[in-house]
């Protein structure tokens, strides 16, 4: 299928000289994906790509998704949605909130889509909620489309198969141990389809940044198979999925480990790394690369870093740092 055309790609692919002396790797390399060029969807840009793209061949015009009040991908879907015509509904885990609650939240309703909440803080909860609503938006006439959260369906996932394809093409021949955010593990699903598919010996690490390590390499290892038979590709196995857990204090929570990463890049290369995602992993990198060349593969989140920093500004010193995430 031929992407909606909603990323600009290829997205830069450059050396981080400094950044490495810092973290200690022989050499590392960033992929920018906080450069997907559409809003701020980062890494969801991709997948959303896709999305739309099979949406629009489905005759869709709602896309129905959720997640969590901090979900990036809710607020990219939004955008997404008001970009390619489509009516947008998000379903929403926990109570109602105001829009000031999240700046997530304030983005998706900014960008009109409709948002309902669960009730039920448990966001595991949302799933069931989409296909609801989209029965629901069914029955009164409307033709949805229903995304799974982080757009973690196989054909999001493919937006990372065909991601594989570019990074080849610019990595020259080069060899390095890849380092990706992980959450609902659709980035990371299409990164080991694509690396199985090529036959290129490329070792891509997921930082898992919301579940343990074992549950996240099954729901990836599942989704990997799926982009493999969807494109008639060689499925993945269990070996080809690497994951380590960088949830440090938790699922939404910013890490001091995290937040020293944050700032060192920042400082060192002028990247931009949220506190929940981004920063996590690359604070994994450097005892997953261990010394060897590194390639930082940078999904975004840059309305959360940007919110980040503000809060810093605004915020009493009391108050805490937790942030929800999908
Ligand atoms: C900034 C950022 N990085 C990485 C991820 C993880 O992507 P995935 O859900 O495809 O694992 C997300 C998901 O929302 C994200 O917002």
């Amino acid at each position: 299928m031929t992407p909606a055309g909603l990323a600009l790609l290829p997205t830069p692919l450059v050396a981080a000289p400094r950044l490495a002396a810092a973290l200690g790797t022989a050499s590392l390399l960033v992929k920018r994906d906080d450069l997907t060029g559409f809003a701020v969807a980062g890494n969801k840009a991709r997948q959303l790509d896709a999305l739309l793209a099979d949406a629009r061949a489905r005759g869709a015009d709602v896309l129905v998704t959720g997640g969590t009040l901090g979900s990036n991908f809710v607020q990219a879907a939004a955008a997404g949605a008001a970009w390619a015509g489509l009516r947008c509904v998000l379903v929403l885990a926990g109570p109602p909130v105001p829009r000031s609650a999240h700046p997530n939240l304030a983005a998706a309703l900014t960008w009109g889509a409709e948002v309902r909440f669960t009730g039920d803080p448990d966001r595991t909860a949302v799933d069931g909620a989409i296909d609801a609503v989209a029965a629901e938006l069914a029955a009164a006439g409307a033709r949805p489309y229903a995304c799974p959260r982080g757009g973690a369906s196989a054909v999001g996932a493919t937006g990372y198969r065909t991601a594989v394809d570019e990074l080849l093409g610019q990595l020259d021949g080069a060899d390095p141990v890849v380092v990706v955010a992980t959450g609902a593990g659709g980035t990371l699903a299409g990164l080991v389809a694509g690396v199985v598919a090529t036959g290129r010996r490329l070792r891509v690490v997921g930082a898992s940044v919301s579940r343990p390590a074992d549950e996240v390499a099954a729901r990836v290892l599942d989704l990997a198979c799926q982009v493999a038979d969807l494109r008639a590709e060689p499925r993945p196995v269990a070996q080809d999925v690497e994951v380590v857990d960088a949830r440090g204090p938790g699922h939404g929570t910013a890490s001091p480990e995290g937040d020293l990463a944050a700032a060192t890049a920042l400082r060192t290369e002028g990247l931009v790394l949220d506190p929940v995602y981004t920063a996590k992993a690359l604070a994994a990198l450097p005892a997953v690369a261990a010394g060897r060349p590194a390639l930082f593969w940078h999904t975004g989140g840059l309305l959360d870093a940007v919110a980040a920093m503000l809060a810093e500004t605004t915020r009493p010193t009391t108050a805490p740092t937790s942030r929800t995430t999908p």
